[in-house]
């Protein structure tokens, strides 16, 4: 393993999404330093921010950025301001974009159980015990995207009209994502549709089913999507790979986001295809949204950014002492119950900079220890 030099486009967005990006940014440059990594950091607007400085959800310069970047972070997007807008012209829109224009058709959302937080899920301990699974959302493609979609006619006779389209190619490549990350894994994939009722769903099920014989070492299920809607507070534990298109992998991942006592926990990465460089295309974010509510109150929980630094990592980079590193420091400070006040619990909150220094100081403490492993010696 090697020292790289990295170019990183922060794109922070809005709400609480600044300050939980601030704290990852921390985490970042810590772990330049202490592996040796020279990382170059852009900042750009992007969403309501970005609308209010440039008219567009995702002004051209930010489009140059991410194209140009090795990977980029993000914080969240959404404002109430803009809710009266067309979804044309709306925030969210500038992270669809994006989304499409860097071509990240798969999106992982993991979800693990901490012991020390079994008590902040609202599900029983002894059902949420053992939870590890990883959400594998389709993200291009289906009813966020098809075409035609608007509102046409008028009076009693306006309709509104959403497409949901997917070609064999754009489930094939996230169905060998969901499944690469199976063998590395408990080999299990649960592949979720509604092939009793959609046609889309039908395909989908088809393509899976082909794709899963190149995985003989890998056990394939399908599941309705109501079933496993029900099946994820019954017994989430039973599931390993969760693999999903698009609509049904945006409302099931933030249900098993709960299941790991808060939603401000969980990273998330969403990988595009590897470039020549070696590196995988990434666009690497918080699963929690803008949070408006508490925006601007240094309260919000900054683990789920800081854990979407070791998702870049490990998924983009492919430097898993890295992010193991990142994941041991947001571990220990947990264990000590240095936590905002989402899984505080009865304990006094920590503010997200407190949270941010804890994780920061845990990996400077923990360098001494790193320097003698021989991994890691080539690059400090
Ligand atoms: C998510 C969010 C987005 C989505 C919104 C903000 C457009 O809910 O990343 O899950 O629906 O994909
Ligand atoms: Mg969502």
């Amino acid at each position: 393993m090697s020292a790289m030099r990295m170019k990183i486009l922060v794109l922070p967005g809005d709400g609480i999404g600044p300050e939980v990006a601030a704290q990852a940014v921390r985490v970042l440059r810590v772990i330049g330093r202490r592996f040796g990594h020279v990382i170059d950091c852009a900042e750009a607007p992007i969403g309501g921010a970005a609308i209010r400085l440039t008219g567009s959800p995702l002004p051209e310069g930010t489009k140059r950025l991410a194209q140009d970047a090795d990977a980029t972070l993000l914080g969240a997007v959404g404002c109430p301001e803009f809710d009266a807008y067309p979804p044309a012209r709306r925030p969210e829109r500038g992270l669809l974009e994006l989304r499409s224009l860097m071509g990240v058709y798969a999106n992982l959302r993991p979800v693990r159980a901490v012991p020390s937080l079994l008590n902040a899920s609202p599900l029983k301990p002894d059902i949420v015990s053992g939870t590890d699974l990883i959400v594998v959302r389709e993200l291009t493609a289906g009813l966020y995207y098809g075409k035609p979609h608007g509102i046409f006619g008028r009076g009693a006779e306006t309709r509104a009209v959403d497409t949901m389209t997917y070609t064999r190619g754009e489930i094939e490549r996230v169905a060998r994502v969901a499944f690469d990350l199976a063998l590395a894994r408990r080999q299990h994939v649960t592949s979720v549709d509604k092939a009793n009722v959609l046609e889309n769903s039908q395909l989908w099920r088809h393509v899976v089913t082909e794709v899963a014989r190149e995985y003989p070492a890998v056990t394939l299920t399908h599941l309705y999507v109501d079933n496993c809607a029900m099946q994820l507070i019954i017994r989430p534990t039973q599931f390993d790979v969760l693999l999903t298109e698009n609509l049904f992998g945006d409302i099931l991942s933030d249900e098993a986001a709960v299941l790991a006592g808060s939603i401000g926990m969980l990273p998330s990465a969403s990988l595009g295809d590897v470039r020549p460089s070696g590196v995988r295309t990434g666009l690497y974010e918080p699963v929690h949204g803008s949070a408006p509510d508490i925006a601007g109150r240094n309260v919000a929980n900054p683990l789920g950014a800081i854990g979407s630094v070791a998702a870049m990592f490990d998924f983009g980079f492919g430097l898993k002492d890295e992010a193991i590193a990142i994941e041991q420091a947001v571990e220990g400070v947990i264990a000590r119950g240095i936590a905002t006040a989402d899984i505080a619990g009865d304990s006094r909150p920590a503010t997200t900079t407190e949270v941010g220094d804890a994780v920061c100081a845990a990996l400077e403490a923990s360098h001494a220890r790193v320097v003698d492993r021989p991994a890691a010696r080539a690059v400090v």
